[in-house]
């Protein structure tokens, strides 16, 4: 796994913020922090009550004040500092805890807590107040931001340079995702199709945890920094 290496893809999901006391999605009631998926992340429940929207995103972009990067972020940290070859990191986490622990080459396809879009002018904009008192968008000063999350139903972000990423990928690596939701749940096929080494670090098998050549179990701040040290070391 760890000689040669030159090209690595890694995706990350809630359970890498799990140990910075971050929840998960899919706990085992269906709900998200006491709210209904639809309600909280898709346009339709935005459409419906944008107070509870706005105030439940309000609640986590401050939450992330009290919240540090683990061991497994810093040890993606230190990949990306140290590793030669090419590397990116896409996380499906809206917190910010990967460029936190110092991690530059990476993405959010999913949006982040601290980023605002302006459904008038379509700006996106660094964000860190609350957003329920209808605060003016910085570029065209409407009163009309929503938080820069891609809901249910809307394209992830920054697709093209996933795809052509995973293209090119020699090893991809999925942590802490339940590979329940697509696109990044497919990305593992999109990787071995073409020519790439797959591996899974998890608590749990994931829902496409056959597709991957190897499944490390456990938590990602014990598997993430082990991983780490094998490739620089190798
Ligand atoms: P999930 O909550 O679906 O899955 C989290 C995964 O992390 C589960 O498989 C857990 O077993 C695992 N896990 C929990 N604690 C862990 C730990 N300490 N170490 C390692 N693994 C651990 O979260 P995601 O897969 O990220 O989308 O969810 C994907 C998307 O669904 C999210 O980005 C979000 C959500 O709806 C949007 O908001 C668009």
């Amino acid at each position: 796994m760890k000689s040669g290496l030159s090209n690595i893809v890694v995706l990350t999901g809630a359970g890498i913020s799990a140990e910075s006391g971050i929840d998960t999605f899919r706990a085992a009631d269906g709900l998200w922090e006491q709210h209904r998926i639809e309600d909280v992340a898709t346009p339709e429940g935005f459409a419906r009550d944008p107070d509870l929207v706005l105030r439940f995103y309000d609640m986590r972009r401050a939450a992330l004040a009290h919240a540090e990067p683990n061991p497994a972020h810093h040890a993606l940290a230190r990949l990306d500092q140290e590793f030669s070859g090419e590397l990116l990191i896409v996380t499906q986490n809206v917190d910010d805890l990967h460029e936190r622990a110092g991690a530059n080459r990476m993405l959010h396809m999913h949006g982040e807590l601290k980023s605002a879009l302006c459904l008038s002018c379509e700006m996106r904009s660094p964000w860190d107040a609350p957003m329920l008192d209808r605060p003016p968008c910085p570029v065209c000063a409407a009163p009309s931001l929503r938080p820069d999350i891609v809901w249910f139903g809307e394209m992830p972000y920054q697709m093209e340079r996933i795809y052509a990423a995973l293209r090119e990928a020699d090893l991809f690596v999925s942590i802490g995702t339940s590979g329940a939701v697509y696109p990044a749940a497919g990305f593992v096929r999109e990787a071995r199709d073409l020519r790439a080494q797959t591996l899974e670090l998890n608590l749990e098998r994931s829902e496409g945890s056959h597709w991957f050549d190897e499944s490390r179990l456990g938590r990602a701040g014990d598997l993430v920094p082990q991983w780490v040290e094998a490739v620089l070391g190798g």
